[in-house]
Protein backbone atom coordinates (compact mmCIF):
# COMPACT_ATOMS: atom_id res chain seq x y z
CA UNK A 1 0.00 0.00 0.00
CA UNK A 2 0.88 3.38 -0.51
CA UNK A 3 0.34 6.43 1.88
CA UNK A 4 1.65 9.97 1.60
CA UNK A 5 2.61 12.30 4.32
CA UNK A 6 2.43 15.90 4.19
CA UNK A 7 4.54 18.64 6.36
CA UNK A 8 5.78 22.13 5.70
CA UNK A 9 7.49 23.08 2.78
CA UNK A 10 11.54 22.70 4.17
CA UNK A 11 10.68 20.10 6.23
CA UNK A 12 10.68 17.02 3.90
CA UNK A 13 13.89 16.17 4.75
CA UNK A 14 13.16 15.94 8.67
CA UNK A 15 9.82 13.37 7.71
CA UNK A 16 12.02 11.09 5.40
CA UNK A 17 14.29 10.40 8.14
CA UNK A 18 11.21 10.04 10.75
CA UNK A 19 9.48 7.62 8.21
CA UNK A 20 12.91 5.69 7.57
CA UNK A 21 13.43 5.35 11.10
CA UNK A 22 9.64 3.76 11.60
CA UNK A 23 11.39 1.43 8.93
CA UNK A 24 9.14 2.42 5.58
CA UNK A 25 10.36 2.49 2.20
CA UNK A 26 10.26 5.81 1.11
CA UNK A 27 9.71 6.55 -2.26
CA UNK A 28 9.75 10.19 -3.32
CA UNK A 29 9.96 13.30 -1.18
CA UNK A 30 9.31 16.28 -2.82
CA UNK A 31 9.16 19.64 -1.26
CA UNK A 32 6.22 19.51 2.06
CA UNK A 33 5.68 15.62 1.24
CA UNK A 34 6.77 12.40 1.33
CA UNK A 35 5.33 9.02 -0.40
CA UNK A 36 6.00 5.82 1.17
CA UNK A 37 4.94 2.44 1.09
CA UNK A 38 3.78 0.43 4.18
CA UNK A 39 0.78 -1.95 5.41
CA UNK A 40 -2.10 -0.86 6.98
CA UNK A 41 -0.45 -0.79 10.08
CA UNK A 42 1.01 2.03 8.86
CA UNK A 43 -2.63 3.67 9.93
CA UNK A 44 -0.97 3.80 13.41
CA UNK A 45 2.70 4.37 13.38
CA UNK A 46 2.45 6.94 11.43
CA UNK A 47 -0.52 8.84 12.65
CA UNK A 48 0.28 8.61 16.13
CA UNK A 49 4.87 8.76 15.32
CA UNK A 50 5.23 11.32 13.27
CA UNK A 51 6.53 14.86 14.82
CA UNK A 52 7.24 16.49 11.75
CA UNK A 53 4.10 15.21 9.75
CA UNK A 54 0.51 17.59 9.66
CA UNK A 55 -1.52 15.07 7.83
CA UNK A 56 -1.52 11.01 7.09
CA UNK A 57 -2.82 10.15 3.37
CA UNK A 58 -3.75 6.53 2.15
CA UNK A 59 -3.08 6.70 -1.77
CA UNK A 60 -6.25 5.10 -3.41
CA UNK A 61 -4.28 5.60 -6.83
CA UNK A 62 -2.43 7.79 -8.69
CA UNK A 63 -2.24 8.00 -13.09
CA UNK A 64 -1.07 10.38 -15.32
CA UNK A 65 -3.83 13.13 -16.52
CA UNK A 66 -3.66 15.68 -18.76
CA UNK A 67 -7.26 16.35 -20.11
CA UNK A 68 -10.71 16.20 -17.29
CA UNK A 69 -11.25 12.74 -18.97
CA UNK A 70 -8.11 11.24 -17.99
CA UNK A 71 -9.05 12.46 -14.67
CA UNK A 72 -12.60 11.13 -14.59
CA UNK A 73 -12.06 7.60 -16.28
CA UNK A 74 -8.47 7.17 -13.63
CA UNK A 75 -10.83 7.66 -10.52
CA UNK A 76 -13.27 5.21 -12.42
CA UNK A 77 -10.86 2.78 -12.96
CA UNK A 78 -9.96 2.61 -8.94
CA UNK A 79 -11.48 -0.10 -6.77
CA UNK A 80 -12.86 2.48 -4.25
CA UNK A 81 -15.48 0.14 -3.12
CA UNK A 82 -12.65 -1.91 -1.18
CA UNK A 83 -12.54 1.32 1.43
CA UNK A 84 -15.40 3.91 0.96
CA UNK A 85 -18.93 2.55 1.76
CA UNK A 86 -22.22 3.54 -0.11
CA UNK A 87 -23.11 6.40 3.10
CA UNK A 88 -19.92 7.59 3.38
CA UNK A 89 -19.63 11.41 3.18
CA UNK A 90 -17.01 12.71 0.45
CA UNK A 91 -15.62 16.38 0.57
CA UNK A 92 -13.34 16.56 -2.01
CA UNK A 93 -10.62 18.77 -1.78
CA UNK A 94 -7.73 19.59 -4.61
CA UNK A 95 -4.47 20.90 -5.17
CA UNK A 96 -2.26 21.40 -7.94
CA UNK A 97 1.60 22.08 -9.16
CA UNK A 98 2.67 22.21 -12.54
CA UNK A 99 -0.24 20.90 -14.32
CA UNK A 100 -2.26 21.14 -17.35
CA UNK A 101 -5.19 20.61 -14.68
CA UNK A 102 -4.90 23.39 -12.68
CA UNK A 103 -8.55 24.65 -11.59
CA UNK A 104 -9.42 23.28 -8.68
CA UNK A 105 -13.07 23.95 -8.67
CA UNK A 106 -13.07 21.83 -12.45
CA UNK A 107 -10.86 19.24 -10.47
CA UNK A 108 -13.02 18.99 -7.32
CA UNK A 109 -15.83 18.74 -9.23
CA UNK A 110 -15.00 16.07 -11.55
CA UNK A 111 -13.59 14.53 -9.18
CA UNK A 112 -16.79 14.30 -6.73
CA UNK A 113 -18.45 13.48 -10.20
CA UNK A 114 -16.82 10.27 -11.18
CA UNK A 115 -16.42 8.83 -7.37
CA UNK A 116 -20.20 9.14 -6.98
CA UNK A 117 -20.11 7.40 -10.18
CA UNK A 118 -17.80 4.55 -9.72
CA UNK A 119 -19.68 4.26 -6.18
CA UNK A 120 -23.65 4.40 -7.58
CA UNK A 121 -22.31 1.50 -9.85
CA UNK A 122 -20.76 -0.69 -7.52
CA UNK A 123 -23.24 -0.52 -4.60
CA UNK A 124 -25.94 -0.22 -7.32
CA UNK A 125 -27.63 2.98 -5.99
CA UNK A 126 -28.30 6.15 -8.48
CA UNK A 127 -27.89 8.70 -5.42
CA UNK A 128 -25.31 8.11 -2.19
CA UNK A 129 -27.18 8.95 0.86
CA UNK A 130 -23.76 10.65 2.20
CA UNK A 131 -25.08 10.86 5.85
CA UNK A 132 -22.64 8.32 7.37
CA UNK A 133 -18.83 8.74 8.38
CA UNK A 134 -16.39 11.48 6.73
CA UNK A 135 -14.36 10.35 4.37
CA UNK A 136 -12.21 13.48 2.67
CA UNK A 137 -10.63 13.33 0.03
CA UNK A 138 -7.93 15.04 -1.83
CA UNK A 139 -7.06 15.40 -5.41
CA UNK A 140 -3.68 15.89 -5.67
CA UNK A 141 -2.28 17.15 -9.40
CA UNK A 142 1.45 16.85 -9.75
CA UNK A 143 3.04 17.36 -13.36
CA UNK A 144 0.20 16.04 -14.86
CA UNK A 145 0.58 13.01 -12.36
CA UNK A 146 -2.77 12.83 -10.46
CA UNK A 147 -3.05 10.84 -6.92
CA UNK A 148 -6.82 10.28 -5.40
CA UNK A 149 -6.10 10.95 -1.59
CA UNK A 150 -7.98 9.49 1.74
CA UNK A 151 -6.99 11.64 4.48
CA UNK A 152 -6.49 8.97 7.55
CA UNK A 153 -5.35 11.86 10.20
CA UNK A 154 -9.18 13.79 11.22
CA UNK A 155 -7.64 16.76 12.43
CA UNK A 156 -4.38 17.86 11.43
CA UNK A 157 -1.55 15.68 13.65
CA UNK A 158 0.06 18.87 14.87
CA UNK A 159 -3.06 19.08 17.16
CA UNK A 160 -1.39 16.60 20.07
CA UNK A 161 -3.81 17.56 22.85
CA UNK A 162 -1.27 19.32 25.00
CA UNK A 163 -2.34 23.07 24.32
CA UNK A 164 -4.78 22.99 27.02
CA UNK A 165 -4.06 26.87 27.03
CA UNK A 166 -2.99 28.86 24.12
CA UNK A 167 -0.22 31.77 23.92
CA UNK A 168 -0.34 34.64 21.43
CA UNK A 169 2.08 33.21 18.25
CA UNK A 170 2.84 29.58 19.23
CA UNK A 171 4.62 28.02 17.23
CA UNK A 172 2.85 24.71 15.42
CA UNK A 173 3.68 21.57 17.71
CA UNK A 174 5.12 19.61 14.09
CA UNK A 175 6.86 22.96 13.02
CA UNK A 176 7.88 23.45 16.51
CA UNK A 177 9.36 19.34 16.36
CA UNK A 178 11.18 19.73 13.32
CA UNK A 179 12.96 22.76 14.35
CA UNK A 180 14.55 20.66 17.12
CA UNK A 181 15.17 17.41 14.52
CA UNK A 182 16.69 19.44 12.16
CA UNK A 183 19.26 21.04 15.27
CA UNK A 184 20.01 17.47 15.21
CA UNK A 185 18.67 16.98 19.10
CA UNK A 186 17.42 13.54 19.10
CA UNK A 187 17.06 13.70 23.30
CA UNK A 188 20.41 13.65 24.42
CA UNK A 189 22.17 16.82 26.23
CA UNK A 190 20.70 19.58 27.53
CA UNK A 191 17.69 21.65 25.54
CA UNK A 192 16.90 25.61 26.55
CA UNK A 193 14.31 27.70 24.86
CA UNK A 194 14.99 30.79 26.81
CA UNK A 195 11.67 32.36 24.80
CA UNK A 196 9.45 29.52 25.29
CA UNK A 197 6.00 31.26 25.76
CA UNK A 198 3.35 28.41 25.90
CA UNK A 199 6.27 25.57 26.10
CA UNK A 200 5.81 24.28 22.45
CA UNK A 201 9.43 23.76 21.61
CA UNK A 202 10.47 22.18 25.17
CA UNK A 203 7.14 19.74 25.55
CA UNK A 204 8.36 18.90 21.80
CA UNK A 205 12.04 18.19 23.25
CA UNK A 206 10.49 15.88 26.45
CA UNK A 207 8.98 13.88 24.16
CA UNK A 208 11.29 13.31 22.10
CA UNK A 209 13.86 12.71 25.37
CA UNK A 210 11.34 10.28 26.27
CA UNK A 211 10.50 8.96 23.06
CA UNK A 212 6.56 9.59 23.35
CA UNK A 213 4.94 9.77 19.93
CA UNK A 214 3.38 12.55 20.02
CA UNK A 215 -0.17 11.49 18.88
CA UNK A 216 -0.25 8.46 21.07
CA UNK A 217 -3.24 9.29 23.10
CA UNK A 218 -4.93 11.13 20.56
CA UNK A 219 -7.87 10.07 17.98
CA UNK A 220 -7.59 9.85 14.11
CA UNK A 221 -10.48 9.56 11.46
CA UNK A 222 -9.21 6.16 10.27
CA UNK A 223 -10.30 4.71 13.58
CA UNK A 224 -13.95 5.18 12.91
CA UNK A 225 -14.03 3.49 9.67
CA UNK A 226 -13.25 -0.25 11.33
CA UNK A 227 -10.86 -0.61 8.24
CA UNK A 228 -7.94 -1.75 10.97
CA UNK A 229 -9.02 -3.90 13.69
CA UNK A 230 -9.38 -2.11 17.18
CA UNK A 231 -7.31 -4.78 18.95
CA UNK A 232 -4.08 -4.38 16.69
CA UNK A 233 -4.02 -0.83 16.78
CA UNK A 234 -4.50 -1.23 20.51
CA UNK A 235 -1.52 -4.21 20.64
CA UNK A 236 0.26 -1.43 18.37
CA UNK A 237 -0.37 1.77 20.75
CA UNK A 238 0.81 -0.70 23.63
CA UNK A 239 4.11 -1.50 22.07
CA UNK A 240 4.69 2.25 21.49
CA UNK A 241 4.06 2.79 25.40
CA UNK A 242 6.38 0.06 26.11
CA UNK A 243 8.67 1.61 24.83
CA UNK A 244 8.62 5.03 26.60
CA UNK A 245 11.97 5.83 28.46
CA UNK A 246 12.68 8.47 31.32
CA UNK A 247 14.17 11.18 29.86
CA UNK A 248 18.12 11.79 30.88
CA UNK A 249 18.57 14.88 30.43
CA UNK A 250 17.89 18.62 31.80
CA UNK A 251 15.15 20.75 29.39
CA UNK A 252 14.75 24.40 30.57
CA UNK A 253 11.97 27.13 29.55
CA UNK A 254 12.38 30.61 30.26
CA UNK A 255 9.81 34.05 29.02
CA UNK A 256 9.89 37.11 30.50
CA UNK A 257 5.85 37.05 30.62
CA UNK A 258 4.85 35.15 33.77
CA UNK A 259 1.37 34.16 31.99
CA UNK A 260 3.15 32.38 29.45
CA UNK A 261 5.23 30.45 31.70
CA UNK A 262 2.15 29.45 33.85
CA UNK A 263 0.54 28.22 30.59
CA UNK A 264 3.49 26.20 29.42
CA UNK A 265 3.37 24.91 32.69
CA UNK A 266 0.15 23.43 32.03
CA UNK A 267 0.43 22.19 28.79
CA UNK A 268 3.24 19.84 29.73
CA UNK A 269 1.40 18.74 32.64
CA UNK A 270 -1.50 17.66 30.46
CA UNK A 271 0.77 15.32 29.51
CA UNK A 272 2.32 14.46 32.32
CA UNK A 273 5.64 16.18 31.24
CA UNK A 274 6.21 19.22 33.90
CA UNK A 275 8.59 17.08 36.18
CA UNK A 276 10.68 17.07 32.83
CA UNK A 277 10.94 20.66 32.05
CA UNK A 278 12.12 23.25 34.14
CA UNK A 279 9.65 26.36 33.24
CA UNK A 280 11.10 29.55 34.70
CA UNK A 281 10.48 33.29 34.29
CA UNK A 282 13.53 34.93 33.33
CA UNK A 283 13.83 37.84 30.53
CA UNK A 284 16.66 37.07 28.29
CA UNK A 285 18.87 40.38 30.25
CA UNK A 286 18.53 37.62 33.11
CA UNK A 287 19.88 34.81 31.38
CA UNK A 288 22.80 33.02 31.78
CA UNK A 289 23.94 29.18 32.34
CA UNK A 290 26.26 26.71 33.96
CA UNK A 291 25.93 24.34 31.61
CA UNK A 292 29.16 23.34 29.52
CA UNK A 293 27.23 22.62 26.32
CA UNK A 294 23.42 22.07 24.78
CA UNK A 295 21.40 22.89 22.55
CA UNK A 296 19.01 26.15 21.87
CA UNK A 297 16.32 26.32 19.87
CA UNK A 298 13.72 29.44 20.04
CA UNK A 299 11.32 31.15 18.35
CA UNK A 300 11.65 34.95 17.89
CA UNK A 301 8.98 36.79 18.63
CA UNK A 302 7.53 38.11 15.28
CA UNK A 303 5.04 40.28 13.05
CA UNK A 304 3.34 43.21 14.42
CA UNK A 305 1.97 41.85 17.18
CA UNK A 306 5.13 40.66 19.14
CA UNK A 307 6.30 44.16 19.37
CA UNK A 308 7.30 47.27 17.41
CA UNK A 309 10.58 47.23 15.22
CA UNK A 310 12.55 49.32 17.79
CA UNK A 311 11.46 46.67 20.18
CA UNK A 312 12.55 43.76 18.12
CA UNK A 313 16.02 45.97 16.89
CA UNK A 314 16.58 45.62 20.91
CA UNK A 315 15.38 42.43 21.51
CA UNK A 316 18.23 41.51 18.61
CA UNK A 317 20.79 43.26 20.17
CA UNK A 318 20.08 41.41 23.34
CA UNK A 319 19.66 38.47 22.08
CA UNK A 320 23.28 38.68 20.57
CA UNK A 321 24.44 39.47 24.10
CA UNK A 322 23.27 36.79 25.93
CA UNK A 323 22.78 33.65 23.84
CA UNK A 324 25.01 34.03 20.22
CA UNK A 325 27.59 34.40 22.92
CA UNK A 326 27.23 30.58 24.16
CA UNK A 327 29.89 29.21 21.94
CA UNK A 328 30.02 25.93 23.05
CA UNK A 329 26.13 25.76 21.95
CA UNK A 330 24.41 24.40 18.70
CA UNK A 331 21.54 26.77 18.18
CA UNK A 332 18.55 27.31 16.02
CA UNK A 333 16.75 30.36 16.18
CA UNK A 334 13.31 30.88 14.09
CA UNK A 335 12.76 34.83 13.24
CA UNK A 336 10.59 36.32 10.98
CA UNK A 337 13.38 38.84 10.30
CA UNK A 338 15.37 38.50 7.08
CA UNK A 339 18.49 40.75 8.81
CA UNK A 340 18.38 38.54 11.87
CA UNK A 341 22.40 37.27 11.15
CA UNK A 342 23.67 40.54 10.11
CA UNK A 343 25.49 42.69 12.15
CA UNK A 344 25.90 40.22 15.08
CA UNK A 345 28.90 38.56 16.83
CA UNK A 346 28.37 35.45 15.54
CA UNK A 347 27.80 33.93 12.14
CA UNK A 348 24.83 31.18 11.18
CA UNK A 349 26.12 28.12 9.33
CA UNK A 350 23.17 27.53 7.66
CA UNK A 351 19.53 29.94 6.95
CA UNK A 352 16.87 27.47 5.81
CA UNK A 353 13.78 30.08 4.61
CA UNK A 354 10.20 28.50 4.83
CA UNK A 355 6.31 29.70 5.40
CA UNK A 356 5.40 29.41 8.99
CA UNK A 357 1.61 29.75 8.24
CA UNK A 358 1.14 32.68 5.70
CA UNK A 359 4.58 34.46 7.64
CA UNK A 360 8.08 34.46 5.66
CA UNK A 361 10.52 32.66 8.35
CA UNK A 362 14.09 32.31 8.66
CA UNK A 363 15.58 29.08 10.19
CA UNK A 364 19.12 29.98 11.42
CA UNK A 365 21.18 27.51 12.61
CA UNK A 366 24.81 27.86 14.57
CA UNK A 367 27.00 25.20 15.13
CA UNK A 368 29.00 25.52 18.18
CA UNK A 369 32.61 27.15 17.77
CA UNK A 370 34.57 26.18 20.89
CA UNK A 371 34.84 23.05 22.89
CA UNK A 372 35.12 22.91 26.83
C1 LIG B 1 6.95 33.88 19.31
S1 LIG B 1 6.74 33.75 21.03
C2 LIG B 1 7.26 32.13 21.41
C3 LIG B 1 6.16 31.17 21.14
C4 LIG B 1 6.48 29.78 21.62
N1 LIG B 1 7.45 29.10 20.78
C5 LIG B 1 5.19 28.98 21.71
O1 LIG B 1 5.01 28.02 20.97
O2 LIG B 1 4.31 29.36 22.48
C6 LIG B 1 8.06 34.70 21.66
C7 LIG B 1 8.14 34.75 23.17
O3 LIG B 1 9.26 35.56 23.52
C8 LIG B 1 8.99 36.14 24.76
N2 LIG B 1 9.92 37.25 24.97
C9 LIG B 1 9.99 38.41 24.31
N3 LIG B 1 10.98 39.19 24.80
C10 LIG B 1 11.57 38.46 25.78
C11 LIG B 1 12.65 38.71 26.67
N4 LIG B 1 13.31 39.85 26.64
N5 LIG B 1 12.98 37.75 27.55
C12 LIG B 1 12.30 36.58 27.60
N6 LIG B 1 11.26 36.28 26.81
C13 LIG B 1 10.90 37.22 25.90
C14 LIG B 1 7.53 36.57 24.63
O4 LIG B 1 6.97 36.75 25.92
C15 LIG B 1 6.94 35.42 23.83
O5 LIG B 1 6.33 34.49 24.71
Amino acid sequence: MEFLATTSFAMEGVLKNELTLLGFEVERTTPGLCLFCADLDALVWANASLRSAERVFLVLGRWEAKSFDALFDGIMRLPLEDVLPSNGRFHVNARSFKSQLFSLRDIQSITKKAVAERLGRAYKMKILPEDGIDYPLMLRMERDEAMLLLDTSGEPLHKRGYRVSGHIAPIRENIGASLILLSRWFGKGPFIDPMCGSGTLAIEAAMIATNRPPGLERDFLFEKWGILDPLKAQEIRDIMRSRITPANTVIQGYDKDPKAIRKARKNAASFGLDSLIHFQCRDLEEFSTSLRRGTIVTNMPYGERMGTRQEMIELNHLFDRQILQLDTFRLGVLSGDAYFSQAKSRKPTRVRKFNNGKIITYFYQYEPVARR
